[in-house]
């Protein structure tokens, strides 16, 4: 009679440490994983890479990334018109170079998905408005930053930085956001730059605003 006991006992034992390595193997996330990629707060940047709002806008966001690199996701979207005769698939309002540069900085994201880099990438890319768009001044500011041209290049011109460039105006238009640079976190509209100045942001636009706006929304 004990030694049955013993034997089931075991049995369930064994069953037991079987269902965890087949967890593992699996590889059957975790609560506390799950949570953590669910709660890092989007923040989406709708620009065009050679608008100066895009640029004033960038630099303030180029510090508020640094306060909350670890809970959030950075990502800058590009309006332009969809049309189909144009060279890129849509209409830049600064013409093609702008197109140009906005694939650049698309397919660098795409490559490089360190989001302060980015910004560093970004924030030397803005020290010369004129060349934004031109292929030597995104090669030199990429390797500033670390960053090897080459895969970027080859993104830029292929399909896939096309691609990235066509899916992103869509993701402007869908989001009804036309104005460069408009502001969303946590998938609302937060706060827009235009014309040299600030408007819609209720809950202020200094970098320490936008710092406790996407803290409040990791709380939540
Ligand atoms: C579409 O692209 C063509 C060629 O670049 C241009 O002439 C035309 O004005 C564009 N249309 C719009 C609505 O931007
Ligand atoms: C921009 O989008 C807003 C809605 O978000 C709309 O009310 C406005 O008319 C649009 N402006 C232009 C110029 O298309």
């Amino acid at each position: 009679m004990e030694t049955h006991v013993c034997r089931s006992i075991l049995l369930l034992l064994i069953f037991i440490y079987f269902l965890y390595i087949l967890g593992k193997l699996l590889n059957v996330p975790t609560k506390e994983q799950n949570d953590h990629e669910r709660e890092k707060i989007p923040v989406e940047l709708f620009v065009m890479s050679r608008c100066p709002d895009a640029v004033a806008c960038e630099e303030v966001m180029a510090d508020v990334v640094k306060e909350v690199n670890d809970i959030s996701t950075f990502k800058t979207n590009y309006i332009a018109t969809l049309n189909s005769s144009a060279t890129y698939g849509a209409t830049c309002k600064h013409g093609d170079l702008e197109c140009n540069g906005n694939i650049q900085e698309l397919c660098f994201q795409e490559v490089n998905s360190n989001q302060l880099t980015f910004f560093n990438y970004l924030m030397c890319i803005h020290r010369s408005f004129d060349r934004i768009g031109s292929h030597e001044w995104a090669k030199q500011c990429s390797e500033e930053v670390g960053q090897d041209y080459d895969p970027i290049d080859k993104c830029v011109n292929s399909d896939t930085g096309l691609n990235l460039f066509i899916k992103s105006v869509q993701k402007s238009k869908a989001n009804q956001a036309n104005v460069s640079c408009t502001i969303f976190i946590d998938g609302h509209k937060r706060c827009i730059r235009d014309g040299g100045d600030w408007y819609d942001c209720p809950d202020g636009n200094s970098d320490k605003d936008f710092v406790k706006s996407i803290k409040n929304a990791y709380k939540k």
